[in-house]
């Protein structure tokens, strides 16, 4: 008893001192670290028309954040910058305030955040509709052998031929989503436009939105066997990584197409490849993928039935204005010790 009562002093006396080390002036008006150069500037005139002062990087390296986390107030940061251990233990003992530009945040340690006391938001919702457009869009184009049409024309390997170049057809078929959350439900919307038979679901549990949709929920592996669409719209998790394997790609049917938005290691690719190689599924349509970039001699780019997409799911100028502006709320309720919009710690 005596001796944890020792240990919580000590604890305490390191954090007091941990505290004075650090620069604790609070900035008026407060100051926010704009880390990503590109940031629309709907985020930062908003940030500015309600009194805060903004650096803004020219860079967004560590070395650029490291000149300037001490005496700010808040950081904006966006993906691919991370935000490291260095950056937080150079941060002034006022800078618990950082918004992120992206709805995924696998770029922050969060449980380290949690740990200092720092909030974070991020942004997703707007950008949802801009995303489902994207997978449909992939859906579309890898059944409709897009990416090798194109091919053809430009290897002068144009035949008119009535059994040349044959796609699959989206109506009647069964489309299979992996992860029904917001975006997975966006997508399902936009599908059932197409005169679909069913749409199949899985996740951790049945949801109430998937009724409304007349989604069923079924396994992994029922998806995989009966969709003739697989799309993958789950968050990386230490359930879902390589969820998307050898084995799942093996019950998947020959003339199926598969379709990657998701983000993290959901999705193996060697896999994937060796799947679409082997033509053991249709084709498939990935906007995300390992690396990223990816180098141009990569072998999946030689892959005639892979469409591919350079990450810009949700690159469109209203999304990525309304990303902007929604990071600059969330830092603006957070320097106000307010619940952010969408605060993920
Ligand atoms: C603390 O922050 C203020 C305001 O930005 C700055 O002027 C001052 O130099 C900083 N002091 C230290 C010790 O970093
Ligand atoms: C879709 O199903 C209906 C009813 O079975 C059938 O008449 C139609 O030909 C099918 N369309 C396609 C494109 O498969
Ligand atoms: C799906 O995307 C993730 C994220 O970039 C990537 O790690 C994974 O390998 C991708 N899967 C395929 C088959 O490209």
């Amino acid at each position: 008893m005596l001796k944890w009562k020792f240990f919580i002093v000590l604890k305490f006396v390191a954090i007091v001192r941990m505290a004075s080390a650090k620069n604790c002036s609070t900035n008026k008006p407060p100051k926010v670290l704009i880390a990503e150069p590109s940031t629309p500037r709907s985020g930062i005139s908003y940030l500015k028309e309600h009194g805060c002062q903004v650096i803004e990087l020219e860079k967004a390296t560590e070395d650029e954040v490291l000149k300037h986390i001490a005496e700010v107030d808040a950081l904006l940061l966006a993906p691919p910058l991370k935000l490291t251990n260095k950056i937080l233990d150079a941060a002034g003992c006022n800078m618990k305030t950082v918004a992120t530009v992206s709805a995924g945040y696998n770029h922050i340690d969060i449980d380290e955040l949690r740990k200092r006391g720092i909030k974070l938001g991020n942004t997703p919702r707007v950008l949802d509709a801009a995303v489902a457009d994207h997978a449909v869009m992939l859906a579309l184009a890898a059944a409709r052998r897009l990416h090798e049409g194109r091919l053809k024309i430009e290897n002068n390997e144009w035949k008119s031929d009535y059994q040349w170049m044959l796609g699959q057809d989206i109506c009647n078929s069964t489309v299979g989503i992996i992860g029904l959350g917001n975006i997975g439900q966006a997508i399902a919307k936009r599908m059932k436009g197409f005169d679909i038979k069913q749409i199949l679901y899985t996740g951790h549990r049945e949801k109430p939105e998937g009724k409304e949709l007349g989604a069923k929920f079924v396994s992994l592996d029922t998806l995989a066997r009966d969709s003739d669409f697989v799309i993958i719209s789950v968050p990386l998790t230490k359930e879902t990584e390589g969820m998307c394997n050898e084995e799942f790609f093996s019950k998947m049917k020959k003339t199926s197409v598969f379709v990657n938005i998701s983000r993290g290691q959901v999705v193996d690719q060697p896999a994937l490849i060796k799947a679409l190689k082997t033509n053991s599924i249709f084709a498939a349509g990935l906007d995300v993928m390992t690396p990223e970039p990816l180098p141009p001699d990569h072998e999946m780019l030689k892959l005639p039935n892979l469409v591919l997409t350079p990450h810009i799911g949700s690159a469109t100028t209203n999304t990525r204005n309304e990303m902007s502006l929604l990071a600059a709320k969330n830092i603006l309720k957070g320097l106000a010790g307010e619940e952010m919009i969408y605060p993920v710690v």
